[in-house]
């Protein structure tokens, strides 16, 4: 095992926040595995064996041997707290509504978000923050959707959303936002417990409410509202700003509607939003044949992985919407992968031609290089995109 130095937790290159640092590359070639020390402002420093290569990150994602080791406080029906046959227990109740087909059939709702967002949008400006306006509230929208909350909720719940997303608001505004927001997922439970709604969370009680504590069914409902909401607003952010630096691929996107499909999956595969994802091992495991021993934290740089040349010799780090599909773990792999990744894009295919087409002159207020990237963070994204047109 080779020790070096540290790694900055989401290992993003100074120059360009959409780039690995070289360190990553570098961990990629090793015969040996990497071990780094972490600086996590969530964990505290930390040290962990580093997997960059994409066979690598597969093959932990995949193996039972590795377990999700304490990256998160445990928190009752969140899927991303077990592991093993609790967590195919829980999982399988909620396959059935996170198909390919339910995530098509949301299509006109989904619709409906992105252009009430874009209404929103256009009455504010021209300027406007298309993360306050755009990337936030269409997945907020489509989580409404999905755990049935009610039309005259959703303004108070997508407020309380933002608060508790949002990065410039002190911990203890958070900590009370988040608590509200629990008790307003206890209330939401409670009601589909007296009439099952026609969504998510009410399909849940419906065929498995017997089997569930009102305690995990609040869980897996804030597991949804996170997972679900977080994850998209980032993506687009991130999204849109890398295609506002590269006006020629956002043509594409823009003009090609053949080319949305493969678009989105390059934009994914690029902007990957979480960026890293840790395991610990529950016993000595192997990768390749390198030992790593029981209770070592372990680091799978998905955007490392994304970007891993293997047999090819593509420069990977370049944007190209009408590339072949490339392989990517932006959903993760094995027992844990995303169970949301279908809605997730089906909503970016809707949104990102829908924003280009409205405003067709769309174009930042600051310069790229004054943009407000998440670097450091778990999930990565921009946390304002001021533009006009
Ligand atoms: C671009 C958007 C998204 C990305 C990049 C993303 C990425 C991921 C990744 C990487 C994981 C695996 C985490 C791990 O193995 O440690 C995951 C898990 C999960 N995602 Fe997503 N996600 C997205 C959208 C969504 C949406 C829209 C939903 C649902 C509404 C969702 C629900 C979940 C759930 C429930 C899990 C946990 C699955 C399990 O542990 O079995 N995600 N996601």
């Amino acid at each position: 095992m080779t020790e070096s130095g540290a790694i900055p937790i989401a290992g993003r290159a100074a120059e360009c926040p959409f780039d690995p640092v070289p360190e990553l590359y570098e961990a990629q070639k090793d015969e040996e595995l990497r071990r780094v020390t972490v600086p996590s402002p969530m964990l505290g420093e930390f040290d962990a064996v580093v997997l960059a290569r994409y066979d690598d990150v597969k093959s932990v994602l995949a193996d039972g041997g590795l377990h999700m080791g304490g990256s998160m406080p445990y928190q009752a029906g969140n899927l991303l707290s077990y592991d093993g046959p609790e967590h195919t227990r829980l999982r399988r109740m909620l396959t059935g509504s996170f198909t390919a087909r339910r995530a098509r059939e949301l299509k006109p709702q989904i619709e409906g978000a992105v252009e009430a967002a874009l209404d929103a949008v256009e009455k504010a400006g021209p300027g406007a923050d298309l993360v306050q306006l755009f990337c936030a509230p269409i997945p907020t929208q489509v989580i409404c959707e999905l755990l049935g909350v009610p039309y005259s909720d959703r303004e108070e719940f997508q407020r309380r959303t933002q608060v508790a997303l949002d990065f410039d608001i002190s911990r203890e505004e958070q900590m009370r936002q988040a608590a509200e927001m629990e008790a307003y997922m206890a209330e939401l439970v409670a009601q589909h417990r007296e009439a099952p709604g026609d969504n998510v969370l009410g399909r849940v009680v419906r065929d498995f409410g017997d089997q569930l504590t009102d305690t995990e069914l609040a869980g897996i409902g804030n597991m949804l509202l996170i997972a679900g909401h977080e994850t998209i607003a980032s993506t687009l952010s991130a999204a849109i700003a890398l295609l506002l630096r590269h006006p020629d691929q956002l043509a594409v996107v823009r003009d090609d509607p053949s080319a949305t499909e493969g678009a989105v999956e390059e934009l994914l595969r690029i902007c990957a939003p979480a960026t890293i994802l840790p395991r610990q091992a529950a016993g000595n495991i192997c990768v390749r044949d390198r030992e790593i021993e029981e209770g070592e934290r372990v680091v799978a740089s998905v955007l490392a992985a994304n970007r891993d040349l293997g047999s090819h010799d593509e420069n990977l780090d370049r944007l190209d919407v009408r590339r072949p599909p490339q392989r990517h773990l932006t959903f993760g792999f094995g027992p844990h992968q995303c169970l949301g990744q279908q809605l997730a894009r089906v909503e970016l295919r809707v949104a990102l031609p829908a924003l280009f087409n409205r405003f067709p002159t769309l174009g930042l207020t600051v310069p790229h290089e004054e943009l407000d990237y998440r670097t450091n963070a778990l999930v990565f994204g921009v946390d304002s995109l001021p533009v006009t047109w």
